[in-house]
């Protein structure tokens, strides 16, 4: 049982909206729900509060790892948002009514209409609504408040393999070579929590990492990086030097009664690092110095994790509300925040490592409105099901929409293990997104690429392929949402604003303005159905090159007879592009550009 102590006493703040005319609604994340937001009169409100769900439940609406007070309105001439500035606990009621009616009692025609009702613990309000009037407007406008996605170092954009865990450095190398043998391209290999010693982060163990620094140089050999993982719980060990400076350095949260707070994680017994502080931020940034963090070369990246913050024996497996950070503030008023401001500090360590010259990658599991500033975020412990698959598209958007652009979802699923069908189209359904990591639970079997058979290996070696040929192509795209705040994902509905059959659809969605997904998310399919939106667009197969007019939906054929059906290039999704040579051209061109920037000023971002 917990107590929370609400030492000034109870509070909330709230404020009702009513959005005229609109009856689409998106965006505030993370829930592991469709992209359009469900009328929550008949159920619970949209919570926002992070925390660590593992194997969330889907279609809830209670919070996951990170936060987005923003809300989204979209109709035919008008896209509008509504940002609540607030990283207390939130609570957003919606209800719509949706058809234009006639009020009997009125005696006229009532339009369409959104009631919204935003509720937060504590904090004072602070909301400002974005008028838009276009979609792109509108994400310009967020962008410029907020701020714009970084642009991700082009590797980030490639394959990632992770696992929990990498065992040693013989493993590591084993499975770099695997990917060589099976002439898989890949960027990036992860280590998990136990590559350190006694999950002490910043260390390494001895025994299975001797040579960690060794091992990066021999993967750098061939431009690739190694990302370890670092968490904000820090082991209480009176014996290790990092612990005594968090401590003597006052950088930890405390309780309410001024102790440092414990709480247990992965280590055991743990105090949290108290990111809201600037000082414990600089502090924590410069244990990524290269001198500082032994064994580190600057081919290392890193994982935040655990940044909810996760607390195993707290309250919803989390930090209690009373405990108190640097200044006073109780941590009720900045839950939300808690990974945000890890994130922060953990890139303004690689960045500072680098002299101010490499842009860097961090992947964090919580967030909030603001983190696309910092790097990637995934969507934590989800399931090798065909629904956690599926939800994976509309979770993806709705973080796009809020402009967590860089975003994805462990491939094959974390939990469980996938069968080889289900294993094969999510690497098609993930190399269509834009952080394309697998990424599998302790417990689960191995699955490397190339451990299901040569028809399976060969299906993931040509959709990781075909991500590479798109690299040019998405790094455009991550550009174009470092400048115009315009992600890279987009709901049809953005691309196509005044047509209404796009609205809610959640299982196709376009990167970019060219080219349309459509990823195959169902067991034993023949066929898949999709819209292709415009009466008078050409549509293009990009396999086939057929051409289709626009303004219909297409029922196209999926072969799934045998496994070697799968792999036919057209199982990776219908994926349609929209005047493909134009766009190629132009993608092709700027591409140039990029690349000479990068290799000169990797931290110039090109205007
Ligand atoms: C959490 C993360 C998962 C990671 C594990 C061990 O469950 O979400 O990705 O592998 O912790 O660090």
């Amino acid at each position: 049982q917990f107590v929370d102590i609400k030492a000034n006493g109870p509070s909330s703040i709230g404020s009702d909206l009513c959005l005229h005319g609109f009856s689409h609604v998106y965006g505030l994340p993370e829930h592991a729900d469709g992209l359009q937001l469900r009328d929550t009169r008949d159920g619970e409100p949209y919570r926002l509060y992070n925390l660590d769900v593992f194997a969330y439940d889907l279609y809830s609406r209670l919070g996951l790892y990170g936060s987005v007070p923003l809300l989204v309105a979209h109709k035919p001439d008008r896209t509008l948002g509504v940002f609540w500035l607030n990283s207390s606990e939130t609570f957003v009621n919606y209800g719509s009514l949706t058809e234009y009616g006639y009020n009997v009692l009125k005696r006229r025609r009532v339009e369409p209409q959104t009631d919204v009702h935003w509720l937060s613990e504590s904090g004072v309000i602070d909301c400002v609504v974005l008028l838009g009037p276009s979609p792109q407007q509108l994400f310009t406008q967020y962008a410029q408040l907020t701020g714009y996605q970084a642009l991700p170092p082009l590797f980030a954009l490639g394959y990632h393999q992770c696992r929990w865990n990498y065992d040693d450095e013989a493993d590591v190398k084993a499975v770099d070579a695997g990917f060589d043998r099976h002439g898989i391209p890949y960027d990036v290999i992860w280590l998990d929590i136990e590559h350190t010693d006694g999950k002490r982060y910043f260390t390494w163990d001895a025994a299975l990492f001797p040579e960690p620094a060794g091992l990066q140089r021999h993967l750098e050999e061939k431009k690739r990086k190694l990302v370890v993982i670092s968490d904000p719980h820090i082991k209480v060990d009176p014996d290790w030097s990092l612990y005594c400076e968090a401590r003597d350095g006052r950088h930890f949260v405390k309780n309410r009664q001024g102790q440092i707070y414990q709480g247990s994680c992965w280590p055991g017994e743990s105090s949290y690092l108290d990111f809201s502080s600037s000082d414990t931020r600089a502090w924590y940034s410069r244990c990524f110095g290269l001198d500082k963090y032994k064994g580190s070369t600057p081919s290392l990246f890193v994982w935040n994790d655990m940044n909810e913050p996760s607390v195993f024996d707290g309250p919803e497996q989390t930090m209690p509300k009373d405990a108190v950070h640097y200044g006073g503030w109780e941590h009720r008023e900045l839950h939300n925040l808690y990974g945000f401001y890890q994130h922060m500090a953990t890139v303004e360590g690689l960045i500072t490592r680098s002299g101010g010259l490499e842009r860097p990658f961090v992947l964090s599991r919580s967030f909030f409105a603001g983190s696309q500033r910092l790097g990637a975020i995934w969507t934590g412990d989800n399931v090798a099901s065909w629904e956690y698959l599926r939800i994976s598209i509309p979770m993806l958007l709705s973080l796009s929409v809020a402009g967590i652009a860089f975003c994805g979802a462990d491939v094959g699923g974390f939990v469980q293990d996938p069968e080889p069908e289900l294993l094969v189209r999510w690497y098609q359904a993930g190399a269509l997104q834009p952080f394309f990591r697998g990424h599998s639970a302790k417990e689960t079997k191995r699955r490397e690429p190339w451990l299901f058979g040569e028809e399976v290996t060969a299906v993931i070696r040509t959709v990781i392929q075909q991500r590479y040929c798109l690299l040019p192509y998405w790094y455009t795209v991550f550009h174009q949402a470092h400048t115009s705040g315009l992600p890279p994902l987009r709901p049809l509905w953005v691309e196509f604003p005044r047509e209404q059959s796009t609205f809610t659809v959640d299982n196709q969605y376009m990167i970019g303005g060219a080219l349309l997904a459509c990823p195959v998310t169902e067991a034993g399919v023949q066929e898949v159905r999709v819209l292709i939106p415009e009466s008078g667009e050409v549509w293009y197969d990009v396999h086939s090159a057929k051409a289709y007019n626009g303004g219909k939906t297409l029922s196209l054929p999926v072969t799934l007879d045998t496994v070697s059906v799968c792999l036919d290039s057209h199982s990776n999704g219908y994926f349609m592009s929209k005047y493909i040579m134009e766009e190629t051209f132009i993608f092709i061109g700027v591409f140039s550009v990029l690349v000479s920037h990068c290799q000169t000023y990797p931290h110039i971002a090109v205007e």
